[in-house]
C-alpha cells in the first residue's frame, strides 16, 4: 500500500478533515417519518433514466443506521462530517408547517455528531427538491426564492447548534443537468427554464446565507461550487475562445454574482444570447453575500475545442478516452495538477476569505474479496490530490478544510449504484459495511 508521505498535521490544527454525504443519496426511508416525495423519488420511476432502474431507496439506509455510520467516521479519524437536509422531510408540503419527526431526526443526528466530537457541516440544499414544489415550477418559478427562504429559516431556527453551513450544493450541476440537459431530476430540457433556474439559484445562495446569518449570527457560512480547470485543446485562438466560453458556465456563473460582480459578461456573444433568452438578469445586489468561505468541489479538468455546430456555446469537450489519459470508473480524468490550478484560480478573485474543499474523490470498480476491498487506485488518487492541495496551501491559499466524497458507496444519481465512491463498501442487499483499504489509508494519514 502507498503510505502517506504527507502529514495531515501539516495543514494546521484547525483544519477540518471530513467526509461528505447527502440526504437523497444515503438516507433512504423515503416514505417514513412524514417525509413527502422528492424530485429524485419521482424522476427515478421514469423508464431508462437511471442505470439498472435504481431508486434512491433504500440507498444506504442512513436514516436508520446513522449512529453506526458516524462511529465509522470517527473510527477513520475524521473530525468533521458533512451531510444535507432533506427539504421534504422538514417541510413535506414544501413550505408551510414543519414536520416534527423530520426536525427530530436531524436534531438527533446533529447531537450525535457533537457527542462524537465531529463538527457538523450542514448543506441546506443538495438537489432533492420536494416534488410538490416541482409541480409548481420548482427552480424555474420565481416563488422558489420565497420557499427557499422559509426552508432556510426553519432549518436555522431548529438547528442552531450547527456552526458550519453550506447553502447550495453545486448550483451549476443541478441547473445544467436537471434543467438544460434533462439527465438529472426533474428531467427538464429547456434553455429558457435553465436560465430561470440559474437566476433563482443565484439569488437563493445569497438569500439562504442572509437567513442563516440572521438566526445564527456566529455561524460560518459558505456555499459550494463544482469547478474544473478548462484547458484549451490547442493554442489556436478559436480553441482558446471556446475554453473561455465553457469556463463561464462551469466556473464563473455562480461565484461572480455572489462576489457582487453580477453574471459574467466579458464574452459579449454569449451574454447577448443569454439576455435574449432571459430578460431578467437583474437583482445584482440580491445575489451578493459576503461568505465566510467558499466550498470547492473538484473531480476533473475539461479539455475543450471549438465546435461551430454546437448551438450557443460553440465548444465541445475532447474526452479523456480520446486523449488516452488516466481516468476513474466514471471516465473522469485523474489530474491532480488541475486541482491545484483551479484552487489557485478561485483564490485569485481576491475576494474569497477562505476555501474549503467540500468534495473530492473518485469511483473505481471495487470488488469485495474475502472481506477486503483492495482499492489501490483510490489510495493513489487521494495521495496525489492531497499533495496538490498542500501545494496550493504553500502557494498561500487560505484553506480551511477538505472533505472526501464520500463515506460509503451510495446512490450516485443517474449512475444508480453502479458508481462506487465510498471509503466504505456497502453490500446493497444486506447493508453490510466493509471499510476499504482507502478507508484504512485515511485512518493512517489522519493519525499523523
Ligand atoms: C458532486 C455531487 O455533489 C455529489 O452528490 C456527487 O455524488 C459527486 N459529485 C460525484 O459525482
Amino acid at each position: 500500500m502507498v503510505k502517506p508521505t504527507l502529514q495531515a498535521a501539516a495543514f494546521g490544527k484547525d483544519f477540518h478533515w471530513g467526509v461528505a454525504i447527502s440526504a437523497a443519496q444515503n438516507e433512504g426511508a423515503v416514505s417514513e417519518g412524514g417525509r413527502s416525495a422528492s424530485i429524485w423519488d419521482v424522476y427515478s420511476r421514469r423508464k431508462g433514466v437511471i442505470k439498472k432502474a435504481a431508486k434512491p431507496m433504500p440507498a444506504c439506509d442512513f436514516y436508520h443506521r446513522y449512529r453506526d455510520d458516524l462511529l465509522l467516521v470517527k473510527a477513520l479519524g475524521f473530525t468533521a462530517f458533512r451531510f444535507s437536509i432533506s427539504w421534504s422531510r422538514i417541510l413535506p408540503d414544501g413550505s408551510g408547517k414543519a414536520n416534527p419527526a423530520g426536525i427530530v431526526f436531524y436534531q438527533q443526528l446533529i447531537e450525535e455528531c457533537h457527542a462524537l466530537g465531529l463538527t457538523p457541516f450542514v448543506t441546506l440544499y443538495h438537489w432533492d427538491l420536494p416534488q410538490v414544489l416541482q409541480a409548481e415550477g420548482g427552480w424555474e418559478s420565481p416563488l422558489i426564492n420565497r420557499w427557499f427562504r422559509h426552508f432556510a429559516k426553519v432549518c436555522a431556527k431548529n438547528f442552531g447548534t450547527v456552526k458550519h453551513w453550506i447553502v447550495l450544493n453545486e448550483p451549476a450541476g443541478f441547473t445544467t443537468l436537471g434543467h438544460l440537459l434533462g439527465i438529472h431530476a426533474p428531467g427538464r430540457r429547456s434553455m429558457d427554464g435553465f436560465l430561470k433556474a440559474v437566476h433563482h439559484a443565484a439569488i437563493a445562495q445569497a438569500d439562504g446565507a442572509r437567513v442563516l446569518r440572521q438566526y445564527i449570527p456566529d455561524a460560518k457560512i459558505g456555499t459550494s461550487f463544482s469547478c474544473s480547470e478548462i484547458i484549451p485543446y490547442s493554442d489556436a485562438p478559436l480553441d482558446i475562445a471556446a475554453a473561455r466560453r465553457i469556463d463561464l458556465f462551469v466556473n464563473r456563473l455562480f461565484v461572480e454574482p455572489l462576489l457582487g460582480k453580477g453574471f459574467p459578461e466579458d464574452d459579449k456573444g454569449i451574454v447577448q444570447k443569454m439576455n435574449r433568452l432571459n430578460k431578467s438578469w437583474k437583482y445584482a445586489s440580491q445575489m451578493q453575500f459576503d461568505m465566510d468561505f467558499i466550498g470547492l468541489q473538484n473531480y476533473f479538468p475539461l479539455v475543450v475545442k471549438h465546435a461551430s455546430l454546437i448551438p450557443v456555446i460553440q465548444a465541445a469537450e475532447v474526452k479523456p478516452a480520446q486523449r488516452k489519459v488516466p481516468v476513474t470508473a466514471m471516465g473522469w480524468e485523474i489530474n491532480a495538477d488541475s486541482f491545484q490550478h483551479i484552487i489557485r484560480r478561485f483564490w485569485k478573485y481576491g475576494a474569497i476569505k477562505e476555501i474549503m474543499i467540500t468534495e473530492n474523490g473518485a469511483a473505481f470498480k471495487d470488488s469485495l474479496q474475502q472481506g477486503r476491498v483492495n482499492d489501490q487506485d483510490r489510495i493513489n488518487y487521494y495521495h496525489q490530490y492531497l499533495d496538490a492541495l498542500f501545494s496550493a496551501k504553500r502557494e498561500g491559499v487560505k484553506l480551511g478544510g477538505y472533505f472526501a466524497w464520500t463515506l460509503m458507496d451510495n446512490f450516485e444519481w443517474a449512475e444508480g449504484y453502479e458508481a462506487r465512491f465510498g471509503l466504505v463498501h456497502v453490500d446493497l442487499k444486506t447493508q453490510l459495511r466493509t471499510v476499504k483499504e482507502s478507508g484504512f489509508w485515511w485512518r493512517d494519514f489522519l493519525k499523523t
